[in-house]
């Protein structure tokens, strides 16, 4: 049975913990989604670890619809979520929706999710109304590196807790149905956790929020261009391409492969009337 707004609410209920991986493509989605994993970001990170783009402002609509489509039809379990690219929601309500809408009905995804500020809280609210399940997004905004100076830590003290906390508050009355806890401190998710009645999934936000989640190729040791202190790599599958790569090379350049079991076979009969036709070789 697919993961809604529903399961996810029972499951924070219940106190089971929910995990949350993101996926940016077919097959990756597909095993994420074989794994039992409960929810799948598409996360604007693709511009970062697929695109190689240094941030996440890079990030655009076609880009985000066409790998929300690709992970969305692996999942028959898993609930997947797009994230909405830097000018997709700044604009206009009316924009917002459309975008939001984009997702659902080319990309066929279960919801969004946006890096909204309180600025923002109108526009949570419209999507929320148009019946598109939201996700909030407290804590660190890395599509706001510019103005914070670099992708650092957010909530430590009073006036940026402060933010955290109202901010996450905002979000759950605005009808988002879950929130992303950003690097923060772990014992303010954990405060705010208990605070709110909609499971927090925490991604840099310490052991205490509703859910994990992390960056897949962080975790499969893909990217390594940045990792963030909160990352944990659970295979180096980088280094086990390159050794791969390089097997397949040495393969071809000493002429192992292709062997026998990996060509097509034909008849004498019609190489020699090829012959005949077109001559010796
Ligand atoms: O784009 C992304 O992967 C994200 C997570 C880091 C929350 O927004």
């Amino acid at each position: 049975m697919k993961h809604t707004v529903t399961t996810i609410q029972a499951m924070r209920d219940n106190k089971e913990t929910i995990t949350m991986l993101t996926a940016y493509d077919y097959p990756t989605a597909k095993k994420v989604n074989d794994a039992g994993i409960d929810m799948i970001l598409v996360g604007d990170s693709c511009a970062m670890v697929v695109h190689g783009h240094p941030t996440t402002l890079t990030a655009t609509m076609d880009m985000m619809v066409l790998h929300c489509a690709a992970v969305a039809r692996a999942c028959d379990r898993t609930m997947v979520i797009a994230d909405m690219p830097f000018g997709s929601f700044q604009y206009s309500i009316e924009d917002t929706m459309k975008n939001a809408a984009r997702f659902i009905t080319e990309a066929k995804v279960d919801g969004v999710k946006f890096e909204a500020t309180p600025h923002h809280i109108e526009k949570t609210k419209a999507i929320v109304q148009m019946g598109i399940p939201v996700v909030g997004h407290v804590g660190l905004h890395p599509q706001a590196v510019g103005a914070l100076g670099g992708l650092k830590v957010q909530g430590k003290d009073i006036d940026s807790a402060r933010k955290v906390v109202s901010e996450a508050l905002e979000l759950q009355e605005a009808g988002a149905f879950a929130i992303i806890f950003e690097a923060v401190p772990a014992k303010l998710s954990d405060y705010v956790t208990r605070k709110l009645d909609v499971p927090t999934i925490s991604i840099g936000g310490g052991p205490f929020c509703s859910g994990q989640l992390l960056v897949t190729p962080d975790v499969l040791g893909m990217y390594d261009n940045f990792t963030p202190s909160f990352a944990k790599q659970y295979q180096k599958f980088g280094e086990v391409m390159i050794d791969t790569f390089k097997q397949y090379k040495e393969e071809v350049l000493t002429g192992k492969f292709p062997g026998e079991e990996h060509s097509y076979k034909m008849s004498d009969e019609v190489l020699e009337a090829i012959e005949k036709e077109f001559g010796a070789a």
